[in-house]
């Protein structure tokens, strides 16, 4: 058995049901705390509305994207509608939808990110212009141990550089590791529309 395996074996062992369905999709876990994020004042959730193309991320084994992939986001009653769509490792089209919606009386403006296939997560929009970019980050506390989900997308297949920096360093300012980013490559051919 893997270090990775036993870690989650022994945070199920420990915690019980609570984390059984982040041991069945095996997130990586690490040692460490969640750093305190907050969401950008004032999030208007429906200027989040369109298209959101994935630019960088932190690797995770829950999402099946590994090229190609954006998510659109449509406003309704309150929430998000996000459909997801990308490219897996055979390179076939896949698609996930879901929800992403603000969580009533959270002081640091956690919203729910519910989509097919991950478990719910608590997610952070740390920085949006709205028209350009938008940062999301995720952290699931456990005893000891963290799990981390990131996501920078932009409005545009290939974004000027400096804001995609906009997002690195507002996560930076908060603590995050910016520097376990990979980026999601974008083909020319990836869409059709
Ligand atoms: C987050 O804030 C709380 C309360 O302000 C504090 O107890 C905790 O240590 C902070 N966590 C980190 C990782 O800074
Ligand atoms: C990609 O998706 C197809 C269709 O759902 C599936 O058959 C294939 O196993 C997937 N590839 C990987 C590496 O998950």
């Amino acid at each position: 058995m893997g270090v990775a395996a036993a870690v989650v074996v022994l945070v199920v062992a420990v915690l019980g049901v609570a984390t059984v369905s982040l041991a069945e999709t095996s997130t990586l876990l690490e040692v460490g705390a969640c750093p305190n994020v907050t969401t950008q004042p004032n999030l208007d959730q429906q200027k989040l509305e369109g298209q959101w193309y994935h630019i960088i991320r932190f690797p995770t084994n829950e999402e099946p994207f590994v090229t190609c992939t954006r998510s659109a986001y449509t406003y309704t009653d309150g929430y998000l509608e996000v459909k997801t769509e990308g490219r897996n490792a055979s390179d076939v089209g896949v698609t996930r939808s879901g929800v992403l919606g603000q969580m009533p009386d959270s002081p640091s403006g956690a919203l729910q990110l519910d989509m097919d296939g991950m478990p719910p997560l608590r997610v952070w929009v740390v920085y949006t212009d709205y028209t350009s970019v938008a940062c999301l980050y995720s952290c699931s506390q456990f005893p000891g141990l963290r799990a981390e989900w990131a996501w920078v997308m932009s409005r545009t297949v290939r974004p000027n550089v400096k804001v995609v920096m906009r997002c690195r360093t507002k996560l930076r300012q908060l603590k995050v590791n910016a520097a376990k980013f990979k980026r999601v490559p974008q083909r020319s051919n990836c869409y059709t529309n």
